[in-house]
């Protein structure tokens, strides 16, 4: 086996995420993209104009929660105009060489797409300011009163990026977003729906239309949860040898702790946390983080914005509080102040 360094870039096929949304199930034309109507027309304005011109499209920031499809529209904006895509992520960028080489490899006219943008550290950022304002790259040789900076040209290029925390993304890097900082909505149950009868017709599955409906009743609002949920419905009722429909769904879901709101196992024991621990809150998003064992980040980026969503949990300035209908979610009954609060 070669011991060779994994690369910073990934190609196109081996992109984490396409593992877990499954490359075939990615829309590849903005006609199969269901949702984010107000993205996809200000998208295809900007890259129609852009081609008018003769010209490349401004570089884009997507955020919002994990699953949405920030990485599935960089591919489709990679796939519509024709252009490659060299796909990285924050992370994975750990030296300015490294973004450096990314970028004096790229051809002219490719799109670079970098995921978790908010994980670059300060050096790199401002290594990527010029590139990204003027097509620059400033190199900083030697050190101390001898050193010089050097700048090379680079070719024209497109920078896509996402993120799940847009407020960790420094205002300076932000504002080089000339083409536009977009942000990915949850889905309606009906858009969840559509997505899931595309999944299943893709892979190929024979469902009744009421296995859908249930998946997308289940899927926090999210394609990426709705088309993980389809699949392991279709292995459950595969080796059990049962149809694709509600009750099949049902059954596989239970099995991986997802109650009929769609809430798993971490998300129930953040809402009794809450409740037991600390009287319902309101608690601060380190003490709630240390009393569950759990990062701060993976609170506030898979579990909070589907709560919230949902009504079952508040964030205000003095920490996250339950609502009534988070006590109610997990069968307690409603204290006092918040009845009052609801007349
Ligand atoms: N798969 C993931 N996101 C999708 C979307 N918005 N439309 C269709 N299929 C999808």
């Amino acid at each position: 086996m070669s011991s060779k360094k994994p690369s910073k870039v990934i190609e196109g096929q081996e992109e984490t995420e396409a593992l877990v949304l499954g490359e075939e199930l990615r829309p590849a034309r903005w006609e199969e993209y269901i949702g984010q109507e107000i993205i996809k027309e200000n998208l295809q304005i900007l890259l129609r104009a852009a081609k008018e011109r003769g010209g490349l499209p401004e570089h884009i920031l997507f955020y919002g929660p994990p699953g949405l499809g920030k990485t599935t529209l960089a591919h489709l904006i990679s796939k519509e105009t024709g252009r490659a895509m060299k796909i990285t992520s924050g992370p994975a960028i750990e030296k300015v060489g490294d973004l450096a080489s990314i970028l004096t490899n790229l051809a002219a006219g490719d799109i670079l797409f970098i995921d978790e943008i908010h994980r670059l550290n300060k050096s790199i950022e401002e290594v990527l300011y010029p590139a990204m304002e003027s097509g620059t790259l400033d190199i900083i040789i030697g050190k101390g009163p001898s050193a010089r900076t050097i700048q090379l040209e680079l070719p024209p290029f497109t920078l896509l990026a996402a993120t799940t925390r847009v407020a960790s993304v420094s205002s300076p890097l932000r504002s080089r977003f000339s083409g536009g900082v977009f942000r990915l909505e949850f889905y309606s149950e009906e858009e969840i729906e559509k997505i899931v009868k595309r999944s299943a017709k893709i892979l190929g599955l024979k469902t009744d239309g009421s296995a859908e409906r249930e998946i997308s009743k289940r899927s926090r609002f999210t394609p990426r949860t709705a088309n993980y949920f389809l699949k392991r419905a279709r292995d459950f009722a595969q080796v059990h040898k049962q149809d694709l429909d509600q009750e099949t769904v049902g059954r596989a879901l239970k099995l991986l702790g997802i109650d009929e709101v769609g809430l798993s196992p971490s998300d129930r024991r953040l809402l009794e946390t809450i409740a037991h621990k600390f009287s319902g809150g309101p608690v601060g998003l380190g003490t709630l983080a240390a009393a569950l064992s759990e990062e701060e980040a993976t609170i506030e980026e898979f579990n909070e914005p589907y709560l919230i969503q949902m009504g079952l949990i508040e964030r205000t300035p003095r920490g996250r509080s339950l609502t009534s209908h988070g006590y109610k979610h997990i069968g307690l009954s409603v204290p006092k102040n918040l009845q009052e609060k609801l007349l």
